[in-house]
């Protein structure tokens, strides 16, 4: 039977431990401060911004929800940055993408001080991940890496295979694993033979947006499968084809009228040694790990 790595698990783990740190900062009278961005009103947006904040007040933290409409400009955009970047009781700063069209996003970003880069997409974050010296990793990549630790799959020496090259998980997951010294292949949209590839993971990370399409033939019996992916299934016939006879998430699916599937198709999980389920996997490591960026930023900043 293949092992599920429990995304719940870990993920509750690293939040009591960040809690734990917590505490010891507000003895010194620190305590580890979120700006979190929500421009306008996009639903999945404001679910997973009300989550982040949601997870600062569960864990001590102080966090600051600033909503600009959706018509805000990138001059205004500018200056709430630069506005966070001067406060003292703000120690990451968070822009939930994505953003309205006329607000350019790559000045945001490259406008936010790496110090509270706590997303890790500041090309100073990049560039240091790149140099083997990251201060604030990317959260979702950082969140495999802690996945695969925590559940003792060895890293070092094994062919780890990422598919998917996104500034966001793919680049940055391949890095992260480079620096644990597996043996990283990266593929892509023009990669030929991708299956040919897959094959030779033991550890296969699929980022790649697309339900389903790593196929229990692109994967060997026994490789780990890391799954990214979080993709919608909305009408009866994508639910059938995935998930046939599976009567738990059929209730899911008829109360929700969705239910979510990740990049990797759920027979290959069969043959794996150990897969991230989805949902349940890989998805929530991501607020855990933004809160153990804050508070590493809060940390960093006072040269703690
Ligand atoms: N919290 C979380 O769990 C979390 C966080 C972020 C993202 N995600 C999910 O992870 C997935 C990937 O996100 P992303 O932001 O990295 O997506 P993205 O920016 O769209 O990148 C997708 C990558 O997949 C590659 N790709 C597309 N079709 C392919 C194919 N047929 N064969 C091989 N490679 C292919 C693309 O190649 P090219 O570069 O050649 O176009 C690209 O590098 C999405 O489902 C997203 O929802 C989850």
């Amino acid at each position: 039977m293949p092992k599920i790595l429990d995304g719940a698990t870990i993920a509750s783990a690293i939040k009591r431990e960040v809690a734990e740190e917590v505490r010891a900062l507000s003895e010194h009278g620190v305590i580890p401060g979120l700006a979190a961005v929500l421009v306008g009103h996009v639903p999945a947006s404001e679910i997973y911004v009300r989550s982040k904040v949601q997870a600062c007040a569960d864990l001590g933290l102080y966090s600051d929800l600033i909503t600009p409409s959706d018509t805000v400009t990138t001059e205004e955009m500018l200056s709430l940055v630069a506005e966070l970047n001067a406060r003292e009781d703000i120690d990451g700063i968070l822009i939930q993408l994505p953003l309205p069209a006329q607000v350019d996003a790559k000045a945001l970003l490259d406008a936010v001080d790496p110090a509270k880069d706590v997303d890790g997409f500041h090309p100073v974050s990049a560039g240091r991940l790149m140099a083997g010296r990251p201060t604030l990793a990317p959260c979702t990549p950082a969140g495999v890496i802690e996945i695969l630790k925590r559940s003792n799959i060895p890293i070092a020496g094994r062919h780890a295979v990422v598919v998917g090259r996104s500034d966001i998980v793919g680049k940055p997951v391949a890095m992260l694993l480079l620096h644990q010294n597996a043996t990283v292949t990266i593929c892509h949209s023009k990669t030929r033979d991708l299956g040919s590839i897959t094959r030779q993971a033991d550890i296969l990370v699929a980022a790649i947006g697309r339900t389903g399409s790593i196929t229990p033939e692109m994967v060997t019996p026994g490789a780990t499968l890391i799954d990214v992916g979080i993709n919608r299934l909305t009408t009866r016939e994508e639910f059938d084809h995935f998930f046939k006879g599976d009567a738990k998430r059929e209730a899911a699916f008829l109360k929700r009228g969705s239910v979510i599937v990740g990049d990797i198709h759920p027979k290959a999980f069969e043959i794996s040694g150990a897969y991230t389920p989805v949902p349940g996997g890989v998805g929530l490591l991501t607020i855990a790990m933004l809160m153990s960026n804050t508070v590493r930023a809060a940390k960093m900043r006072r040269g703690l």
